[in-house]
């Protein structure tokens, strides 16, 4: 069974083409159409079209950009995840300081990663990895982190609502790359919903042994 495709804040998935920086040039620009069997896109009248680099991959435009767009999604999530678990890392008071700063430390050197393989793997296709702070902070699904919680429990459910949150769409986006027939970024995707995961439960764990 798929998983819906609404976010938990209710919005739905982007799989807009993504807009082009102001100016681009269009030399390199990959032009050629889609020669799969899948239903050509038609971007709305008013959206420009997403730049894409020539590439010989072997993966459609027409999913290339779908893929594009939907990574570039999971972009800004992850940038606006990984700098909120460092603000959970510097923020952290209590008892259990050491242990919380050590792990959210962790968790943010992981998400870390997921930012780099996601970014990568969109201009693998062709496309422009669009992660700047003010990027993620205008698309990003995650809701805002808390500025004022110092507590470790607090900290600790702030942090397990994100990663929490960032898991769901990891899960939407397998779904959305099988659909676009894109078995590496399924596969990218399966190990960042199962590292999540993992890492969800590192921090739950602070708090489930009280209840
Ligand atoms: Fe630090």
């Amino acid at each position: 069974m798929r998983n819906p495709k609404l976010s938990p804040n209710g919005k739905t998935d982007v799989l807009q083409p993504t807009t082009p920086m102001p100016g681009a040039k269009d030399i390199g620009l990959d032009h050629r159409s889609s020669s799969s069997g899948l239903a050509k896109i038609s971007p709305p009248e008013s959206a420009p079209a997403p730049k894409m680099y020539q590439t010989e991959n072997d993966i459609s435009r027409a999913s290339r950009i779908e893929l594009n767009a939907l990574m570039n999604q999971r972009l800004a999530d992850a940038v606006d995840l990984q700098m909120q678990m460092k603000q959970a890392h510097w923020n952290v008071k209590g008892p259990s300081f050491i242990a919380l700063h050590e792990l959210f430390d962790q968790v943010d050197e992981a998400i870390e990663s997921y930012v780099d393989l996601i970014a990568e793997r969109i201009v693998q296709l062709g496309g422009i990895a669009e992660g700047t702070v003010r990027s993620a902070a205008a698309r990003s699904r995650l809701e805002e982190y808390p500025l004022t919680i110092g507590d470790g429990l607090a900290h600790v459910a702030a942090v397990a609502k994100a990663l929490s949150t960032f898991g769901h769409e990891a899960r939407n986006t397998i779904n959305q790359a099988e659909e676009l027939e894109d078995a590496a970024t399924v596969d990218l995707f399966t190990e960042i919903a199962r590292g999540t995961d993992k890492w969800l439960w590192f921090v739950e764990a602070h708090g489930q042994a009280a209840k």
